[in-house]
């Protein structure tokens, strides 16, 4: 862990995207708290949670934001991007239709968002080897077409999810 700072150099804001269930919530507990809860609840509105770091000698505290993936929690959009220098856009290794649906998201992204956000594309649930229905080239391909950052994530046993943060936050400063 991190030693606690004296002072804060930068707030970040972070914002976690995606369909519902494809660990949103358990990505966010594994960067702040180096948690993974196995009976995790779908997230109802907004939450946000925020873990500090030392970034090429800076303090920076990274405020992250979590909303429910599904559509009928989904009142934000403008309130929520707002002010976001960075978006994780999570998707299930698992899920054809998660990654199908990455596209959109974009979409939603470029419509709210700041034009500057750093975006990094997130093949979660990497630990579930057997049943991969995205390839990673796929997604590779994606991100390279869209200009995305990509890593494929394990909440479940921490793979990336520490390393995705990093890049992520040391591409906003
Ligand atoms: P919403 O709040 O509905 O938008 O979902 P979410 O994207 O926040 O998903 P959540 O983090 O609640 O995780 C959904 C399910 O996937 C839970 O049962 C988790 O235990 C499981 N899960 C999350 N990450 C992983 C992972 O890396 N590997 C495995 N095997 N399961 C995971």
């Amino acid at each position: 862990q991190d030693s606690v700072p004296e002072k804060i150099d930068y707030v970040f804001k972070v914002v976690v995207i995606g369909d519902s269930a494809v660990g949103k919530t358990q990505i966010l507990s594994r960067f702040t708290k180096n948690e993974f809860c196995f009976d995790s609840k779908s997230t109802i509105g907004v939450e946000f949670q925020t873990r500090t770091v030392n970034i090429k000698g800076k303090v920076i505290k990274a405020q992250i934001w979590d909303t429910a993936g599904q559509e009928r929690y989904r009142a934000v959009t403008s309130a929520y991007y707002r002010g976001a220098l960075g978006a994780m856009l999570v998707y299930d290794i698992t899920k054809r239709q998660s990654f199908d649906h990455v596209a959109r998201w974009v979409e939603e992204l470029r419509a709210h968002a700041d034009s500057s956000i750093v975006i990094m594309l997130i093949g979660n649930k990497a630990d579930l080897v057997d049943l991969r229905a995205v390839p990673t080239e796929h997604a590779v391909e994606f991100a390279e077409d869209q200009g995305l950052f990509f890593a494929e994530t394990s909440a479940l046993s921490g793979e990336n999810v520490d390393k995705a943060f990093f890049i992520l936050l040391e591409e906003i400063y």
